[in-house]
């Protein structure tokens, strides 16, 4: 009884398309004349909807442009466009890439936040067309390969702080 319930239900999701996992890439430019806009209280919010929500991402915010990539159920991801582009905290939204995949690339977290530090944010530059920052300059390769390396990069200078760390504690 339990089962054919659960198919039931399953047969319902996939109907809406549920079954279906999109990866959505925007880019956007922070409204700072909004005084509720702090980019942590969006981060804050991001995660907590996205856990109950299903969604995984990565959240780039440098020289007062976003990046982000959700990903989740086709549905969902569509529901959540419809919020970002009513969001008056940014503006300018652009789609940079949507498409179907097999696996999730963010499938650790609810939403990745990733800001370019003093030693990589040359980085940002690496990738730009021209010797400015700016996301709406560059190509979807361009982005996409901004978004992967800063998280690279942001991931092996979490492994050294923590190896830094052990050796301090060892030390003392
Ligand atoms: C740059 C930016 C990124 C955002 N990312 C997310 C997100 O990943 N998930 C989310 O639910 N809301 C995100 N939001 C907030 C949504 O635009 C919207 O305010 C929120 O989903 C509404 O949630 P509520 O219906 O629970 O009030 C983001 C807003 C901005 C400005």
């Amino acid at each position: 009884m339990e089962s054919a319930e659960l198919s039931e239900l399953d047969r319902l999701k996939m109907r809406h398309g549920e079954h279906v996992i999109l990866r959505l890439t925007y880019i956007s430019r922070y409204n700072s004349d909004n005084p509720t806009g702090e980019v942590t209280r969006i981060l804050t919010q991001a995660q907590q909807n996205n856990e109950r929500n299903g969604i995984t991402g990565a959240l780039v915010f440098n020289h007062n442009y976003f990046l982000q990539s959700i990903e989740g159920a086709r549905p969902v991801i569509n529901e959540l466009l419809r919020k970002l582009v009513e969001d008056d905290r940014h503006y300018a939204l652009q789609v940079i890439e949507c498409r179907e995949v097999e696996q999730r690339h963010w499938s650790k977290w609810s939403m990745k936040y990733l800001i370019p530090s003093d030693e990589n944010k040359g980085l940002a530059l690496k990738f730009s067309t021209g010797n400015q920052f700016n996301p709406y300059l560059m190509n979807t390769n361009q982005i996409m390969m901004l978004i992967d390396t800063l998280s690279e990069l942001q991931e092996q200078e979490e492994i050294d702080a923590s190896k830094k760390k052990k050796s301090w504690f060892s030390l003392s």
